[in-house]
């Protein structure tokens, strides 16, 4: 049964990736693949159909990405620019139309949440949970620990001595309570540890490990579970999607914690990756070694950035980077979900921190959908019934 559907999708899978890299779906492929799989109340139309084009029954095909989300089982998440959702309508429109997921591309990192020591701020994030309830999102919970955007009061403490180690974990552990306590029963997971790896495949050297020793990452998934025992919590980290010495390392750390019955749930794969850098051809085979631990993954920031200016061969190769993680994903059972690090070229953080890369979103900046776009609908489309084992 698993093995059948996991082949089902497979040949969706490789139709689709020679289907967008030609430009449209051949319906001599796309009508090899089994039955339409259609949710009872979808009027989405089945995989037969041509993008965008009239079926049987007049329906388009093209549907908002959460539509054929849902009928796949897997939800498909965008990061959120809180500024961008409350001045664009454009912006605020295409977060709700086309994702049932969210996560906060901000503003519930330590820094905004705490600006000033002890006084919790929680009002931004508070709207994007209230805007989620409206329009039938998940949101999944980014980040309780990270090295970068940690309040000043608190970089600067431990660097002037003011905040001794032992300080330092008890601020630690308030601020995993408070959060998670705040949005208990609200968001469905956790980024409970952000980047704790270094690219060496090492325990990576932050003031976290200098000042509390690598028990750290224990504490804090325990304090998190203490507060809310129902919310999922996620080691997360970039260039892990493959088999490589970062993602063993997460294999390693994941296997100890479970070992020592550290209450960790999952594996977050960020999947920031750029056309230049090719993609690794073994995502599948990585999460499903994850998925053999017993833990659940999600694929939690993919973009796919490129040296500008942007061409079509580069916007091409970018689709099939966004197939990888979403295939490597709908092949794997305990996959929960598949979202991008901003759906937009105009609120992308790229350009701002990678000199001379960009485009690195599915939609250009006048919310134009871009290859990518198409052929994640296409997979969606073509994945058929819900791909979870369990
Ligand atoms: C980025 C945001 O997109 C930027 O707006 C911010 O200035 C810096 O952080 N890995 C992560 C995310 O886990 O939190 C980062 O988000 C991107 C890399």
């Amino acid at each position: 049964m698993k093995l059948a559907r996991s082949a089902a999708v497979a040949t969706a899978a490789v139709a689709t990736v020679v289907a967008a890299l030609l430009g449209s779906l051949s319906t001599t492929m796309a009508s090899a693949i089994p039955g339409p799989n259609m949710a009872p109340d979808s009027n989405a139309a089945g995989p037969n159909a041509a993008p965008g084009s009239a079926v049987d029954g007049g329906q388009p095909a093209a549907q908002p990405l959460r539509a054929h989300a849902r009928r796949a089982g897997l939800p498909v998440g965008t990061a959120v620019d809180m500024a961008a959702l409350e001045a664009d309508a454009a912006y605020r429109d295409t977060v709700a139309a086309e994702f049932n997921s969210v996560t906060a591309e901000n503003v519930m990192k330590w820094q905004l949440v705490e600006p000033v020591r002890g006084q919790l701020d929680f009002a931004a994030a508070d709207e994007l949970v209230r805007f989620a309830e409206e329009h039938g999102q998940q949101v999944y919970g980014h980040t309780l620990l990270w090295h970068n955007q940690l309040p000043t009061w608190l970089t600067n403490g431990v660097a002037d001595g003011s905040i001794t180690p032992d300080e330092l974990r008890q601020l630690l552990r308030q601020h995993i309570v408070d959060q998670v306590t705040h949005f208990r029963g609200k968001v469905v997971a956790w980024d409970v540890v952000n980047e704790v790896i270094d690219d060496d495949a090492n325990l990576r050297d932050t003031l976290w490990l200098r000042q509390l020793g690598p028990g750290y990452i224990a504490d804090a998934f325990r304090w998190a579970h203490e507060a809310d025992p129902k919310v999922k919590l996620y080691l997360n980290d970039y260039n892990i999607e493959g088999l490589n010495a970062k993602s063993d390392a997460y294999h390693e750390l994941a296997t100890r914690l479970l070992r020592e019955r550290v209450p960790v749930d999952g594996i977050g794969i960020q999947g920031h990756l750029g056309v230049q850098f090719g993609f690794s051809n073994t995502v599948i085979e990585n999460l499903r070694r994850f998925d053999e631990l017993g833990l659940e993954t999600s694929i939690t920031e993919a973009d796919v950035r490129m040296p500008l200016p942007v061409d079509t061969a580069k916007l091409q190769a970018q689709a099939r980077g966004f197939l990888t993680l979403l295939e490597g994903c709908l092949l794997t059972p305990g996959c929960k979900r598949f979202t991008v690090w901003g759906f937009t070229d105009r609120y992308s953080w790229v350009p701002g921190f990678f000199t001379g890369q960009g485009a690195a979103t599915i939609m250009d900046e006048r919310f134009q959908p871009k290859p990518a776009y198409e052929a994640i609908r296409n997979d969606l489309m073509l994945a058929g019934p819900p791909h979870h084992g369990r």
